[in-house]
């Protein structure tokens, strides 16, 4: 299958696991294993905040990038218990995790509140991996496609379309994560090409047409029971660049032969654009 070129993506969501000193030998075990292959997709790591620092100095000159898992829109102020874009900027966090069906679940966060930290991470220089999916139930009614463009176009609302480029969509069906309950490939792929398309509509709607961004180069990831007997299915699919990993990537094994896994959807896209 040809796939439009497209960056690779691997992503292990520690979620809120490991202390900073379990984290730390977890990074170097991940790291002792990566090397500068050009068939490696992109890497990122994301720990919990209390583990970023630490990470993050093994990270340094390292070809893995560091992610965090939430942060609030605001830059400072009177929010206790919040993260801003500037104290993930101080230890050089890459990527952010927007939206993730757990924040939504047990944190009450929204389709607007997903709009706002979007807004902030892109205006930051931070990448957004935009998290959507479907409950169990609504799939079952057979909501998925509505649900995930609701998801979509609320946190897209009003991105000025020169940044459509720099953020990254990973479709996450609830009802799949740490379940063991693997959403089957081609549907995956279905939905993944569903939200290439709203994309694509949403940038011509906000005035893109002619700027740099095409929808077919725009990273969309597969999340929910990843692990490594069971993605290379998923990555032969049409629209699915890569993975965001859950329990597996508590596992420097499990989560390197993942890692080795989309090596060769790598070299069936030739190469991976910078961004
Ligand atoms: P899982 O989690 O791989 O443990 O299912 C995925 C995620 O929540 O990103």
């Amino acid at each position: 299958m040809k796939h439009a070129q497209r960056q690779v993506i691997i992503a292990g969501n520690w979620k809120m696991n490991k202390t900073s000193q379990e984290a730390s030998v977890l990074a170097d075990k991940i790291l002792s294993k990566i090397t500068t292959d050009k068939n490696q997709p992109e890497i990122v790591l994301i720990p919990p905040f209390t583990s970023l620092p630490t990470v993050s100095a093994k990270l340094a000159g390292k070809p893995v990038k560091l992610g965090a898992q939430n942060m609030d829109w605001h830059d400072e102020g009177a929010y206790t218990g919040e993260i801003s874009p500037l104290m993930l900027l101080d230890f050089k966090v890459q990527y952010i995790l927007i939206g993730h069906s757990e924040r939504r679940q047990f944190f009450g966060e929204t389709n607007a509140t997903t709009n706002l930290r979007l807004k902030a991470a892109l205006a930051h220089g931070l990448l957004p991996i935009l998290c959507v999916g479907e409950l169990l139930d609504e799939r079952e009614a057979d909501l998925t496609d509505a649900v995930v463009g609701r998801q979509v176009g609320a946190a897209l609302t009003d991105i000025d379309p020169a940044l459509f480029a720099k953020v990254t969509i990973a479709y996450e069906p609830v009802w799949a994560i740490g379940t063991g309950n693997i959403c089957e490939a081609a549907a995956a792929n279905r939905v993944c090409g569903v939200i290439r398309k709203t994309v694509s509509a949403l940038y011509a709607r906000y005035g893109g047409n002619g700027n740099n961004f095409d929808a077919a180069t725009m990273p969309i990831l597969y999340g929910g029971s990843v692990k490594a007997n069971n993605v290379v299915e998923q990555l032969k699919q049409e629209h699915i660049d890569g993975s965001l990993v859950g329990g597996a990537s508590l596992n420097a094994e499990e989560f390197l032969a993942i890692i080795q896994a989309a090596g060769e959807r790598v070299k069936r896209n030739l190469v991976a654009p910078a961004r």
